[in-house]
């Protein structure tokens, strides 16, 4: 099987400054790169899932903030508003900042999205305050900077995977069945996955795992994403539809569930794909281990519990005929489609962060 391993999940294109990403609407049927250079290019790609999974959609955004940055200094991203006599570099912030709101509108639930787009704003103040201190006008310093941040968390992003799947791998056995629920693997992060990483560093280990990967309606990214990069690295995977999960694990064939999030509340309830919250209720009543596997930058600590997570509401033909050859419900039909739920910290028995295996009560410093 030919694929994705060979290609970056989000990398910069520093021939022409854009972002480019594998278009994860496409696969496993077409492997297809492409580079963005607008707001609305980029906005467009997280809004449609062509680059997803939280890590993945904070790096996208880092990047794509530096390739929209450049753009203002050229002049071509620029909104009507934009005041062109005020001083160059404050009229690059105010454009900086509503491109950054912009993007920040893509999607609601993924922290990753705010945190990477905040941290990219914290270098642009303060490399346009040493600027002016400089005594300089000029954005080249700024972009400079926030080139290298956007880079920093690409980087960070793999290391911190590595770790969080070493901290994982304590808790699985040779020959262990696993299950994971959507996809939280290479292509939701740069290199590894959160959920998948301690796969990943088993079969590097010879660990022979058999994992199970539910197929993650409606948007498949199971069945499309997860079974196909796990696949490609060689490993034993098979694939359900999400109701089979319960048959699954009554039969014994599951030793532990490894999923993502896409934000962590304080108290440790964590909001990931639709479904997770079923998954987690199943592996409670059957007695299995279900872990969360995070980097620190999804815990939110602002938000004290999972009520006050905003759930992403997704449009209705993508459960009534988005992956279908026809439409597979009634016209008028109305449809519930929350993007994620929230699974309450009390069916997690351990979330696992590049720091390790926290336990609850959870102090994700230590
Ligand atoms: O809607 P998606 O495909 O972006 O949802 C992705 C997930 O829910 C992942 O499990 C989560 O982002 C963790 S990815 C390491």
């Amino acid at each position: 099987m030919s694929g994705i391993l060979e290609h970056d999940t989000v990398e910069l294109n520093d021939k022409d400054n854009s972002l480019r990403i594998i278009d994860q609407t496409l696969l496993p049927g077409r492997v297809e790169i492409v580079d963005l250079k607008t707001p609305e290019e980029i906005w467009d790609a997280i809004y449609r899932l062509r680059v997803r999974g939280a890590p993945a959609i904070g790096v996208a955004a880092a990047i794509g903030m530096y390739v929209i940055s450049v753009g203002i200094a050229a002049g071509s991203v620029r909104t009507p508003v934009m005041d062109r006599r005020k001083g160059d570099l404050d009229g690059f912030y105010e454009e900086f900042r509503k491109q950054k709101d912009y993007l920040n509108s893509a999607r609601p639930t993924a922290v990753n999205l705010s945190w990477a787009l905040d941290r990219m704003d914290e270098v642009c103040v303060r490399a346009i305050a040493e600027a002016g201190e400089a005594g300089s006008g000029n954005a080249g310093l700024v972009l400079d900077a926030l080139r290298e941040e956007a880079l920093r968390i690409r980087d960070a992003d793999v290391s911190t995977c590595r770790d969080i799947g070493e901290h994982a791998l304590t808790l699985i056995h040779p020959g262990d069945g696993v299950l994971t629920h959507c996809n939280a693997g290479q292509l939701a992060t740069i290199k590894y996955g959160t959920a998948t990483a301690c796969m990943y560093l088993a079969h590097e280990k010879g660990y022979d795992l058999r994992i199970y990967c539910d197929e993650t309606r409606p948007l498949l990214q199971g069945a499309r994403l997860t079974s196909y990069e796990l696949a490609s690295a060689g490993m034993d995977v098979t694939l359900l539809c999400d109701n089979m999960a319960a048959s699954l694990m009554k039969s014994g064939a599951i030793n532990a569930v490894f999923v993502g999030a896409d934000r962590i509340a304080a108290n440790g309830d964590a909001a990931n794909k639709i479904g997770t919250l079923g998954v987690a209720t199943l592996a409670r009543a059957f007695g299995i281990p279900f872990y969360v596997c995070a980097p620190l930058s999804t815990i939110d600590a602002a938000t004290p519990d999972g009520d006050h997570i905003v759930i992403e509401r997704r449009p209705d033909y993508e459960v009534t005929e988005m992956w279908y050859r026809e439409r597979m419900a009634p016209e008028d039909v109305k449809v519930y489609n929350p993007a994620f739920d929230v699974t309450d910290h009390e069916l997690i028995t351990a979330i696992i962060t590049e720091r390790g295996v926290h336990r609850a009560p959870y102090d994700f410093r230590r």
